[in-house]
């Protein structure tokens, strides 16, 4: 199978990359990416000389070089996006752009080229939060933040082109992806770095907000589960099955790090913040026989383990763009 993966630059992307390379010796892959400040080529060192893998540098919104690849491929997995909550609350129009018409350039692609699949990697945050239970594929859209819209736009228009063209698409939620080499701006990699710098870590509101992790292999295993066996014009929620609170996955940082507590400090709520997200995965398991098979612990003590290790790899990127962003999303100075 030929793939075009977009957005293979970034965290999930290039984790799937890598899976796919190695567990389907005849699967090809492009990468097209636009190395925003979240695309990183490092990500891919250990596979940018295999011969089933291309990189292509340009934008999911060009309609030119999406069409040149789309032309070459059997299918598309859409992970690129603007996909940082707190910027989207600082700088919306970035988000319209990629998440809503990027999406819509790539599917306009796909039905000139019959593509065989299309795959939206999408977010659990479409549904918006929900206090008791959780949601399952047919859930209202409910979505919260300039981020969460942009995404469920994406959605939508991935549904249309399924109801009215028969693109085979097919849609995954997934919950908060955690793992190695994930940008220092989400909330584990940035508060492991800034435990490790001895700075503080900002815990918005109460911090009794939870989240529900999902190790990112885990996500790749499913995503490779959807495309090879979902069913054309579905949705399928993939979670992790760890919901916590941000305060309680704090401290389970800070413990692992042998760092105070005294390094959290309450910093006024994200607008708008959802309280919680919770996906029922019943539909994955049953049609799909997928269920995530990582310890949560354990893959947190490895991601804190990594961050240590790798301590050039992220100190590079909390550069002057970064301290910039920062100063202005945490009121400090840079
Ligand atoms: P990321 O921010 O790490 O990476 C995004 C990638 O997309 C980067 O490499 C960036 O350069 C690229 N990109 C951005 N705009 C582009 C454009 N216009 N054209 C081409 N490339 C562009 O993101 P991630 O965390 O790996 O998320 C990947 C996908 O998964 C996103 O669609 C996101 O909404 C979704 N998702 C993420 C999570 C999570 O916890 N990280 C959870 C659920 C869903
Ligand atoms: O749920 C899936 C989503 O998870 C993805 O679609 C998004 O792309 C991804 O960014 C992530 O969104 P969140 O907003 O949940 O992730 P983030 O790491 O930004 O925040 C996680 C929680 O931690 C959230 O409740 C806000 C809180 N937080 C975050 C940061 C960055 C803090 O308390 N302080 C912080 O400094």
């Amino acid at each position: 199978m030929k793939l075009l993966v977009t957005g293979g630059a970034g965290f999930i992307g290039s984790n799937f990359i890598r899976y796919m390379l190695k567990e389907h010796p005849s699967c090809w892959v492009i990468n097209l990416d636009k190395l925003t400040y979240a695309g990183n080529l490092e990500n891919l060192r250990d596979c940018e000389n295999n011969p089933r893998y291309k990189f292509v540098k340009g934008d999911i919104c060009d309609a030119k070089v999406v069409n040149r690849l789309t032309a070459q491929v059997d299918a598309v997995v859409n992970f690129a996006a603007e996909t940082h909550v707190d910027r989207s609350i600082l700088t919306p129009e970035s988000f319209i752009e990629t998440d809503v018409r990027g999406t819509f350039t790539l599917l306009e692609a796909a039905k000139k080229y019959k593509i065989k699949r299309y795959i939206q990697i999408s977010t659990d945050e479409v549904y918006g939060s929900i206090a008791k239970g959780s949601f399952t594929e047919k859930s209202h859209l409910s979505p919260n933040s300039p981020y969460s819209s942009s995404k469920a736009g994406g959605d939508l228009l991935v549904r249309s082109y399924f109801i009215t063209y028969k693109v085979p698409t097919i849609i995954t939620r997934s919950s908060n992806n955690f793992g190695p080499a994930q940008y220092p701006e989400k909330i584990i990699p940035l508060f492991i770095t800034n435990a490790l710098e001895d700075k503080p870590l900002p815990l918005y509101g109460d911090g009794k907000n939870v989240r529900d992790w999902l190790y990112v292999v885990d996500n790749c295993r499913a995503i490779d589960a959807v495309l090879q066996r979902g069913r054309e014009g579905e949705v399928y929620n993939i979670g992790g099955g760890n919901e916590i609170t941000n305060r309680v996955l704090t401290n389970l940082i800070l413990k692992q790090l042998g760092k105070p507590s005294s390094l959290i400090v309450r910093v006024p709520d994200r607008p708008g913040h959802d309280r919680r997200y919770s996906l029922d995965c019943s539909k994955l398991k049953k049609e799909l026989k997928y269920a995530p098979d990582t310890d949560f612990t354990t893959a947190l003590t490895e991601t804190v383990n990594w961050y240590c290790t790798n301590q050039s790899w992220w100190k590079k990127l909390k550069n002057k763009d970064f301290k910039k962003y920062y100063a202005q999303q945490y009121k400090t100075k840079s």
